[in-house]
């Protein structure tokens, strides 16, 4: 990621004088635009925070503070100082749902002391107030007699000013695998971030984080039940402490997306903006793109994990995707099952598992130089079972195996409630873990596709080999979920919730419903919605879920193995939070345009300008549309593929089913 250009003021001022006896402000800072304003004042040692958006207060009054061992700041502070700056820089990024990020804000660094039970603790506030909201952070500087620090918690406030309608899943789901149903915000429990808000038709709000790198994952809750001023929960320890950090200590930030339609929400940059700029020198060896696996046969149970009769990993298997990638377009071909230790999955067990020796009847060496000379990568997977040590100490290895063989990705999974049999997997324990294992697959050129993993931050802005995470419900529920699958709504509310906090492996793309370990589960949707959701669930590492026997000779596969997995841009025209969601993204090396709409349980009329195409050049656009009497229910199976001429004066005029969709390729000519 380059920096394309930077301009940077920076004004310090000295103590704001006291207003009355016992308040202090700092001066207010608005966004670029003038429309996001953040207030910092200072009333009886208590420091907080307040956001107007266009002049309405959306987030009032609302304390900040941290609860430590060695005692707490945001209970006797005063202001010291403070400095406004401002920088408008652009970014250019590995991969992702555009090329160019503009990152455009001002920003207050307010100085402040805590006057402090065992002398004075100096910290500073940073905001960075943006166009569609805001990120703010504590920084405690290095400082006599305070060397370490223990939190027992933070203090953060988020006091929303009304009552919108929430989406949030309860923080103690271990891998954020959920429906989100929507209630009033003063009805939450504890949920995880992303928690996102609809105040009214023209005002969104979803609170996060950025840059959790060493710390514990945020999550909220009401400080008393029927509020809605919520307040920060960090995800302790087993042992109870939040997290044990040492100084300088810049805590993750706080964000608030602050917009007026959803379509916005999706489309913020703040947490990518506020994550550390690309750490690796060498990037030329990342590369998104499409794969399939030898998967959904393990969840449908036709195949088993475990050597054994059904076996799936073998290396006659194996060979035929292989050739079903090379024929079809696809990069890579993800083998679940290949190594020794699956005898203990089934309990849980994750510390038989070598991540280096294949089972007898897969033969590694010989298929990643037969996949290597068909110009496809094998995919490696390392299921941990959440024994977290026991990877640690063979990662190196087999990092430098995938190395060796040309293996440029792993599938990493951590199956099991808590990490090491103790730590949550948002824990700051968790969160080192996955981190680590982050960059030891870069100094090895190995891409992670991460699955089980602490909720995303928007790290694959610093590390860039970080290329998707599940923490989501995802397409393997429709094999197995007791409840039947995913309901239609699901896949048109994640883009607004999860899908905020970055790229999410949902591997859509099932063509067959049959199941026959389950027959009452399947996917809730149409085929022309499962092509669909490959384009709107960004993920810039894409499985296609089904086994290659559902895809040979069906008209749905042009559009799976070949839509691009890395944009230049991306619109999003309409969107409406569990109805439906229509996007289009302009591919990163060439002049195509991909156009996809999803809908929930509802049909959903589609009329698109499609006035985003260059002036004056012509197009084919294929479409790959619901055929007649499609429904998600009862009828899922109808694709309709056709072509048409179409221009940016074309209006795209378009029926979707219940639980429908389509997907179009627009290419230039
Ligand atoms: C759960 C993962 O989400 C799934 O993709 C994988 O197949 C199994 N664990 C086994 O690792």
């Amino acid at each position: 990621m380059k920096l394309i250009n930077a301009s940077l003021l920076i004004l310090t001022l000295a103590a704001p004088a006291l207003t009355q006896s016992c308040s202090q402000m700092s001066p207010d800072v608005t966004s670029p635009a003038g429309n996001i304003q953040l207030s910092f004042s200072v009333h009886d040692g208590r420091p907080f925070y307040m956001v107007r958006s266009d002049g309405e207060v959306v987030i009032d009054t609302s304390y900040v503070g941290i609860s430590m061992k060695n005692g707490q700041i945001g209970r006797n502070t005063e202001i010291v100082g403070y400095n406004t700056s401002s920088a408008d820089t652009v970014w250019e990024t590995v991969w992702g749902e555009e090329q160019f990020i503009r990152d455009h804000y001002n920003q207050l660094r307010v100085n402040l002391r805590e006057k402090g039970d065992n002398g004075p603790i100096e910290y500073a506030m940073v905001f960075r107030v943006y166009d569609d909201g805001l990120g703010f952070r504590y920084e405690i500087p290095a400082q006599a007699g305070l060397d370490s620090i223990t939190i027992l918690d933070e203090l953060t406030e988020f006091n929303i000013a009304s009552n919108p309608e929430t989406w949030g899943i309860d923080w103690k789901n271990a891998y954020y695998e959920a429906l989100y149903h929507p209630r009033n915000l003063a009805e939450l429990d504890t949920a995880s971030t992303p928690v996102t808000m609809k105040v009214s038709d023209s005002l969104y709000i979803a609170l996060h984080e950025a840059a959790l790198t060493d710390y514990a994952s945020l999550n909220v809750h009401p400080t008393t039940p029927g509020s809605t001023r919520l307040k920060a929960f960090l995800t302790p320890w087993s042992t109870g402490e939040k997290v044990f950090a040492s100084v300088p200590l810049n805590t993750p930030w706080r964000t608030l997306t602050i917009t007026k339609t959803p379509a916005q929400l999706m489309l913020s940059r703040i947490m990518l903006n506020l994550n550390e700029p690309c750490a690796l020198e060498d990037v030329s060896w990342i590369e998104p793109g499409r794969y399939i696996g030898i998967w959904w046969g393990m969840h449908l149970r036709d195949y088993t994990w475990l050597a054994g009769p059904k076996h799936g990993a073998t290396t006659e298997n194996t060979r035929r995707y292989i050739d079903f990638a090379a024929d079809h377009g696809y990069q890579g071909v993800l083998v679940e099952g290949w190594n020794k230790g699956w005898e203990g999955y089934n309990r849980g067990v994750g510390d038989e598992f070598s991540f280096t020796e294949p089972y007898p009847d897969y033969d590694l060496e010989g298929l990643a130089e037969y996949a290597r000379s068909k110009g496809v990568r094998l995919i490696a997977h390392h299921e941990t079972c959440a024994d977290a040590a026991h990877y640690e100490a063979q990662m190196d290895s087999a990092f430098a195996l995938c190395e060796r063989l040309g293996i440029n990705a792993a599938k990493t999974g951590y199956v099991g409630q808590l990490i090491d049999r103790r730590e949550r997997h948002g824990s700051q324990y968790g969160v080192r873990h996955y981190r680590k294992v982050i960059e030891h697959a870069a100094k090895h050129h190995v891409m992670i596709d991460n699955h089980e993993p602490v909720m995303p931050t928007g790290l694959q802005r610093t590390y860039p080999n970080l290329m998707t995470q599940e923490g989501v419900r995802g397409q393997e529920w429709d094999a197995w979920s007791a409840d039947g699958g995913n309901p239609p709504e699901h896949t048109v509310t994640i883009p607004f919730t999860r899908g905020l906090a970055g790229p999410m492996d949902f591997t859509p793309g099932t063509f067959n419903y049959t199941n026959h370990a389950n027959p009452a589960t399947r996917p809730r949707t149409t085929i022309a919605k499962q092509l669909a959701l490959a384009l709107v669930l960004y993920s810039p590492l894409q499985m296609s879920s089904d086994k290659i026997e559902n895809y040979e000779g069906h008209p749905g596969l042009e559009f799976i193995s070949s839509c691009p997995t890395t944009w230049a841009e991306t619109i999003i025209p309409e969107a409406e939070i569990g109805r439906y969601v229509t996007m289009a993204r302009k591919d990163r090396n060439s002049d195509d345009w991909y156009l996809a709409s999803i809908t929930g349980k509802d049909g959903h009329e589609l009329s698109l300008p499609l006035d985003f195409l260059e002036a004056g050049a012509k197009y084919k656009a294929r479409v790959f549309a619901d055929g007649k009497d499609a429904h998600y229910d009862t009828n899922p199976y109808p694709l309709d593929v056709y072509d048409l001429d179409v221009d940016n004066r074309s209006v795209l005029n378009l029926q979707l089913a219940p639980g429908g969709g389509a997907a179009v390729i627009i290419k230039k000519l």
